[in-house]
């Protein structure tokens, strides 16, 4: 089966329904979605969305923050216009439906009770504050601030004619013309039909990946199933750069409980005063840095990972009990419930926290407008690496910026080329393939995979255990690859696939940075090294090099050919 559009969209989360809003203004949308339309990691963020709205902070203020928190390697170029585009996103999901916590209530209503009559009446903001902002500058729905945007956005796209979307379906490969003779162009993309077992065949005028994080690669994370890395691993596949796999962002406060593995502790209780404890209560982040709780993510992280190790503790305590109870329920409904519902309760008792694998900075490489360098091939959101981020991401900044090149990228694609016919490209072809009988290789695999990656390229990594991963990882991929022409394609194989290909990017690009930068910490090289302030790049039959310097401000009229390296 053959499907066509204008704009063919890979993701639902908040890159991909914000970008595919503004499309359908232009052409024909269909966006592929591999669960159900709202499963994301969109859905499940909690502490918010970063904007300047108040009169006593700045854009450059919020400019110098992220730029602290990247660590030498954010494109100057994409946090200025991110920082800047920041307010005027913010007015568009609240023009799509979205509600967010007001000033004048001074908390977050009962979730059942706000209407549109609150999202839309003419007052403040409540901002939060948040590690590494120097400023209350959070907009937040409480402490379900995904669910909401992504309900919003949901209830806007199913309500626009132009746009289909098809859930359960998964892209396995994006569709290459230069494999089949033709130009270096990108025509679309092999989705599986997962409910009938069945590979489509969907051609557009441009591919959007919008398939976001791949959290999944480690054992422990916040991020929920569909965060297999899969938009990377095509893009790798088909030829496209991709840059910084070795930023991974572990968030200090995942819920550390046996029921419940993945539930975030969001960073807007320690920006309100939660206080990290050792388990005898004494508090520590004072010792590792001046703004304690409030300091960047990874030095939070490694501080906590520090302790466990020291102390051999399976995790820290995370404490906001001097809080007001009622401040506390008001403004942390869902982490008040989920808690209490594992027999916690955060008013009353310090809640066991250990980090997980949160947010990945790295990406296929994009210009400021969502463009690969494979022609009709755009990235936007989490799987893309803009250069906003750098070594490090600030928090609230990445709901943010999949608004921002959602939007910059259809403005550039409105007029996109509808004259040319349709490429002739082969269908889906199962080769010798027939169903597994062997599923166990699958489970084995994925167990096998996280589980060294999280022991070998956590959180404070060395050259040992990383050319222990990488060969692992190796085998590990020639299994993988045996199974996948073997046996039809599934969800579960395809995604192990994807998550290997990950984790080897990861990996190589870890061993090419031989310092200390941000998120990437390794015994061997403890230091930061002024001549690797580049990206790491990356391309298929390309080892892992540096790229451009970064953090240099660009002439503007560079803004549009470059490729983010600023
Ligand atoms: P996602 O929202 O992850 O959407 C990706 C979509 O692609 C999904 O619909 C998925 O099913 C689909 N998909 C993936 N692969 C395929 C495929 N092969 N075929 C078809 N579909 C596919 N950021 C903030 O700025 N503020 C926060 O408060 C915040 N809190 C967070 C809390 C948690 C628990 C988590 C996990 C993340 C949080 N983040 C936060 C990060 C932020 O949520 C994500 O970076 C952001 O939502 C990514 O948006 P996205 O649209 O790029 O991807
Ligand atoms: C959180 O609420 O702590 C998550 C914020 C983020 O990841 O940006």
């Amino acid at each position: 089966m053959r499907l066509t559009c204008d704009f063919l969209v890979i993701g639902s989360g908040i890159a991909g329904l914000s970008f595919a809003l503004e499309a359908a203004e232009h052409g024909e949308v269909i966006v592929v979605t591999k669960r159900a339309r709202e499963e994301s990691n969109t859905k499940y963020a909690q502490g918010g969305i970063a904007a300047v709205l108040d009169a006593s902070d700045s854009f450059d203020a919020h400019v110098s923050d992220t730029m602290v928190a990247g660590a030498g390697l954010n494109h100057i170029r994409a946090v200025e216009l991110t920082v800047k585009d920041a307010p005027a996103r913010i007015a568009m999901l609240r023009r799509a439906g979205a509600k967010f916590d007001l000033a004048s209530v001074g908390a977050h209503a009962d979730e059942s009770s706000p209407g549109p009559a609150l999202a839309h009446a003419e007052q403040d903001l409540d901002l939060h504050l948040e590690g590494g902002h120097s400023a209350r500058r959070i907009v937040h729905w409480g402490d379900m601030t995904g669910r909401e945007v992504e309900r919003a956005l949901v209830a806007a796209v199913s309500a626009k004619k132009n746009i289909r979307v098809l859930e359960e379906h998964m892209a396995v490969d994006l569709i290459t013309l230069a494999k089949y003779g033709g130009p270096e162009v990108c025509a679309g993309a092999y989705v599986l039909d997962v409910e009938r077992g069945k590979v489509v065949t969907i051609l557009g005028r441009a591919t959007v990946l919008a398939t976001g994080g791949a959290g999944k690669v480690y054992l422990y994370t916040t991020n929920p199933d569909v965060a297999t890395g899969d938009g990377i691993a095509m893009a790798f596949r088909a030829g496209a750069e991709v840059a910084n796999m070795e930023f991974y962002q572990f968030h200090p406060t995942c819920l550390y409980h046996p029921q419940v593995r993945d539930f975030l502790i969001s960073e807007a209780l320690r920006g309100e005063g939660a206080i990290l404890r050792r388990l005898d209560g004494t508090p520590f982040m004072k010792e590792f840095h001046p703004h304690a709780e409030l300091a960047p993510r990874d030095i939070v992280a490694r501080a906590i990972d520090h302790e466990m190790k020291r102390s051999g503790a399976e995790h820290v305590l995370l404490d906001i009990t001097h809080r007001d109870e009622a401040f506390i329920k008001e403004h942390f409904p869902g982490i008040y419930a989920q808690c209490l519902r594992v027999g916690i309760d955060i008013t009353r008792e310090p809640i066991p926290v250990v980090p997980a694998a949160h947010y990945l900075c790295g990406g296929i490489t994009t210009d400021l407008d969502g463009r690969t360098a494979i022609p009709g091939l755009w990235a936007i959101g989490e799987c893309a690496h803009t250069g906003l981020h750098g070594a490090n991401r600030l928090a609230s900044n990445s709901l943010l910026e999949g608004m921002v090149f959602a939007h910059r990228a259809a403005l550039a694609l409105a007029n996109v080329d509808r004259s040319k016919p349709w490429p002739e490209v082969p269908e889906w072809d199962v080769g010798e393939a027939v169903p597994s009988d062997e599923a166990v290789v699958i489970t084995q695999n994925w167990d096998e995979l996280r589980r060294l990656m999280w022991n070998y390229v956590g959180i404070v990594r060395s050259d040992k255990r990383l050319r222990r991963a990488a060969r692992r990882i190796a085998l590990l991929q020639e299994e993988i690859a045996e199974y996948y022409w073997k046996y039809f394609v599934t969800r579960d194989l395809l995604e192990l696939r994807n998550i290997a290909t990950v984790a080897q990017l990861i990996v190589e690009c870890a061993t090419a940075r031989r310092e200390s930068r941000g998120l990437h910490f390794t015994i061997d090289h403890p230091a930061t090294d002024s001549r690797m302030a580049r990206d790491m790049v990356i391309k298929r039959g390309v080892a892992a090099h540096l790229g451009q310097p970064v953090a240099v401000k660009p002439s503007p009229s560079h803004e549009h050919v470059g490729r983010g390296a600023g």
